[in-house]
């Protein structure tokens, strides 16, 4: 009994085993996406290839200077140029130091990048060629990469960091792959005309969006807050309203649009946004929007109004069309892509109308600048009958105009469109994010990720960019459908500027976006290797440091307490001391922050204390600049005098300033979030820490005058309005500011006697 047993077990393994092999011989490597791959059998040996002992990443001399021309940016990187960004990856991710050489052929434990555009099995789910396949080549001699393009190329070096991540020794599995996308267009868009976001950042979220394999970043450059019916003239006078880009006053044609500098773009800005972007394989995908959510054009010339609602253009108004290819004339010349958005969504006028305004910019567009045109889905052809005249409701918008769909009240992407030869970009609102507060029921402040598995909801399998609705078949054309553009998820900024800071955004997408990524670039990961995959190589996603992460020897980042420093000077010397001291860190990490203010000793009822005398003539500065969540920042200190008790900035750093205006405040992505009043008064010393903890931020102020302390704690929080009809509090999570205390402009003179912070809240 026992001995049939163990046959059977031993039957059952043999049998498992060449399944599994056989299994894995036409399989795919776990990556964002997977990866096709067929293992070497195992007449060639099973076994890996270090990146650890290559010395040289090797271009093919012939394609140094070649790029990819069939993407949708017109500003495509050289092979070369990809190679060097790859280097730096390499160093940055693992700390191996590559050099870059030109040479015709692959050379013995090297890896070799080359392009070849003609070879077979570069394919996309249409079956055309798609310039962003590659093929990879690992054994014992080295790896060789074979680019479709460059691009293609790019995408491969992606696939060598995250295996290398992902298997120990820094290695690779030997064997042979060809992988391609299914679609050729797979992002996001992020709303940044309702809420500001800084050049850096949206570069850092290009380099994230990367790693994964998406190349589509479309930036909603302009619109409004929500058109409250009941609004008067004035009100919409006032709503906030946005476009962007900052022209320069040369471009006479748009004075006056933008009255916004500080939160726009500048066309040397965007145009180093767009190359840092490229310069990862993403393209910006720029969107005017018009004639719908067009208040920033109204408010400029209100005249163009349709009727009483001010948010959307009179397209029969004689002005409303020259104004439109006077905006796109100035810039057209700003974008370095092939296609752009018009926006052209949610307009409450007369479809003919809508139609007219479509063609004749898309023909205005096209004209000067060869670029295609895309518009949010609406009014979709009639299903039958025949074409009118132009302006009619039967003249639809030409065919060559791409469509985002987003929900099917307005289209029906499949049967309105694909099936009448219109090519669709997946947008379907159940990937939809509004940051950060989408109404009760409304759309969430996260990408629903088990949806994109398939996962917890039964009979749906997991989601592609061809499923228009997960759950009604009809509504979805075959994979293989050639209309099918791609996918972009939208997160929406409803709420307006002060819901969020920068990062918020980010954390919307953190798991959503690598989870789509899959699925759109054709994967077939299940919802538990993706979680298990994400955590091994999410930490390392080159060119972004968006969470603010610091390195450090443990949960203390670093820790100034005074007591080491010599007493320059008595507290009572007013002039600051000339000389720059430094201020030990006595954490592990060695993060030594100098002061060019004096330093004195007085003797507190709780002892002795060595202090910093700040000043606004004088500063401490750390060598670092913010932390993300989560942290403690502690900071003991005390005011002598406020130049202006509106306006005092305590410490500041890259995303956030701690002030006091009157209450403790933090300043970040140019909104206060402020305390309520409390009966602190900083005249005399308190310990303040401010704890960053998941998505809130508190406030904990112990007063050293109330003896044994007692601790008052307050939280930060948004106050968002709810589209003119009331207001809620949410939370908000703000990063630490940390470079500088005191100081120029800070606005206070007095005393701090210690400074640390650690990242456990
Ligand atoms: C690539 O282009 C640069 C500048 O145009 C040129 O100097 C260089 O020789 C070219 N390299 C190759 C390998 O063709
Ligand atoms: C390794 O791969 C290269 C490229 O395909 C091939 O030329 C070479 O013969 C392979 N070597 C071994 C030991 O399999
Ligand atoms: C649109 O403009 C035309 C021409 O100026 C005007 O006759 C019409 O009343 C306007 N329509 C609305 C709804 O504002
Ligand atoms: C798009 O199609 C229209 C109508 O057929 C045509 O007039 C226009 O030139 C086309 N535009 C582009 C950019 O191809
Ligand atoms: C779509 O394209 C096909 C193939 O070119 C053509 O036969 C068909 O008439 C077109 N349909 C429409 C609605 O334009
Ligand atoms: C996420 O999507 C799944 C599958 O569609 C659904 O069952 C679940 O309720 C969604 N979760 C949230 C928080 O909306
Ligand atoms: C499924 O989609 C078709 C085509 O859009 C539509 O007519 C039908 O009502 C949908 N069914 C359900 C249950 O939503
Ligand atoms: C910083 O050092 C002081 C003095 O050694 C100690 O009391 C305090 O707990 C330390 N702070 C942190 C965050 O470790
Ligand atoms: C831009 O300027 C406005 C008006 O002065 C101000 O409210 C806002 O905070 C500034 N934005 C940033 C990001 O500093
Ligand atoms: C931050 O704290 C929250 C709440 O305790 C916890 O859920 C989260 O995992 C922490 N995040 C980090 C990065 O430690
Ligand atoms: C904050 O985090 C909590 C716990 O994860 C979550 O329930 C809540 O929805 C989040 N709030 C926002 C605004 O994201
Ligand atoms: C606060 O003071 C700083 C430095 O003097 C100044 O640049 C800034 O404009 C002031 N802000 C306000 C709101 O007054």
């Amino acid at each position: 009994m026992a001995r049939l047993s163990i046959t059977c077990l031993y039957l059952l393994v043999t049998l498992l085993g060449g399944f599994l092999e056989h299994a894995d011989s036409t399989s795919y490597l776990e990556g964002i996406p997977t990866i096709p791959f067929t293992s070497h059998d195992s007449s060639q040996g099973n076994g890996f290839f270090s990146l650890r002992n290559v010395q040289k990443i090797i271009i093919d001399k012939k394609y140094a200077n070649a790029t990819d021309q069939d993407g949708s940016t017109l500003i495509p990187p050289t092979l070369l140029q990809f190679a060097n960004i790859f280097v730096e990856d390499v160093q940055t991710i693992f700390k191996l130091s590559m050099d870059v050489e030109l040479a015709s052929q692959h050379e013995e434990g090297q890896v070799f990048l080359t392009v070849d555009r003609g070879r077979n099995g570069f394919v996309d789910a249409a079956g055309r060629f798609t310039s962003e396949g590659y093929q990879v080549e690992v054994n014992a001699t080295g790896i060789i990469v074979t680019g479709a393009s460059p691009l293609g190329v790019w995408w491969a070096t992606r696939t060598l960091l995250q295996q290398a991540l992902l298997h120990k020794d820094i290695s690779i599995p030997w064997g042979r792959g060809t992988d391609n996308p299914g679609w050729a267009t797979r992002g996001v868009m992020l709303d940044v005309g309702r809420h500001f976001y800084p050049a850096d950042f949206l570069v850092e979220m290009c380099a994230y969006m990367s790693f994964f394999k998406q190349n589509t970043f479309h930036l909603h450059l302009s619109d409004n807050l929500w058109n409250n019916p009941r609004y008067t003239t004035d009100d919409f006078m006032g709503l906030y309203a946005r476009l962007r880009l900052w022209a320069d006053d040369n471009e006479v044609a748009v004075r006056g649009l933008n009255r916004f500098a500080n939160e726009s773009y500048t066309r040397q800005q965007f145009d180093d946004i767009q190359t840092r972007c490229a310069a990862r394989g993403v393209t910006v995908l720029p969107e005017i929007e018009a004639p719908g959510h067009a208040l920033v054009l109204t408010q400029w010339k209100p005249q163009l109004a349709y009727g009483r609602d001010m948010s959307l253009l009179n397209i029969s108004h004689p002005e409303t069309i020259p104004t439109m290819k006077a905006v796109w004339g100035v810039f057209l010349k700003w974008f370095h892509c092939k296609v752009v958005s018009i926006g052209a969504d949610e307009y409450q006028g007369p479809a003919g109308d809508y139609y007219y305004f479509v063609n004749i910019l898309a023909g205005f567009i096209g004209a000067h600048s060869g670029k295609q045109v895309r518009t949010w889905g609406m009014f979709p052809p009639a299903r039958d009958g025949p074409v009118g005249p132009p302006g009619s409701a039967r003249r639809p918008i030409f065919q060559n105009i791409s469509i985002q769909h987003w929900e099917f009240f307005e289209d029906d992407a499949y049967n309105d469109y694909i099936r009448n030869n219109y090519s669709v970009v997946n947008s379907n609102d159940d990937f939809y994010v509004v940051n950060k507060y989408g109404g009760e029921g409304g759309y969430p402040n996260r990408i629903n990720v088990s949806r994109t598995f398939g996962d917890g909801d039964s009979g749906s399998g997991p989601w592609r960019p061809n499923l228009f609705d997960q759950h009604n078949a009809t509504r979805n054309p075959p994979a293989d459908n050639p209309y099918i553009l791609g996918a972009i998820a939208a997160l929406w900024n409803d709420p307006g500027p002060n819901a969020s800071v920068y990062s918020e955004a980010y954390y919307a997408w953190r798991e959503g976006i690598p989870a789509l990524a899959d699925k759109h670039w054709g994967g077939n990961l299940s919802g538990g290797a993706f979680n298990r995959v994400f955590a091994k190589i999410h930490p390392y996603t080159p060119g972004q440091n968006l969470e603010r992460r610091i390195p450090s020897n443990g949960p203390v980042v670093f820790n100034y307490t005074f007591d080491k420093l010599p007493a320059l000077q008595s507290a009572n010397t007013l002039s600051p001391s000339p000389l720059l001291t430094r201020v030990v860190d006595t954490s592990p990490n060695g993060y030594d922050a100098e002061t060019d203010c004096s330093i004195s000793t007085e003797t507190l009822a709780d002892g002795s204390s060595t202090f910093v005398n700040i000043t606004p003539d004088c500063s401490l500065r750390t060598p670092l600049t913010s932390k993300g969540r989560n942290y403690t920042l502690a900071l003991s200190l005390r005011i002598t005098s406020k130049d202006d008790p509106t306006n005092t900035t305590l410490l500041s750093g890259r995303d956030s300033a701690l002030m006091l205006t009157p209450t403790l405040t933090l300043f970040a992505s140019g909104n206060y979030y402020r305390l309520p009043p409390s009966k602190i008064s900083f005249d005399d010393w308190v310990d303040v820490r401010i704890i960053s903890r998941g998505n809130q931020t508190f406030a904990e102020m112990t007063p050293s005058s109330s003896s044994h302390g007692t601790t008052i704690r307050q939280e930060f929080r948004a106050e968002i309005g709810l589209h003119g009809d009331g207001m809620k509090s949410v939370e908000i999570a703000i990063e630490a500011p940390l470079h500088t205390l005191g100081g120029a402009g800070s606005g206070w003179t007095g005393q701090a006697r210690s400074f640390s912070l650690s990242s456990e809240a």
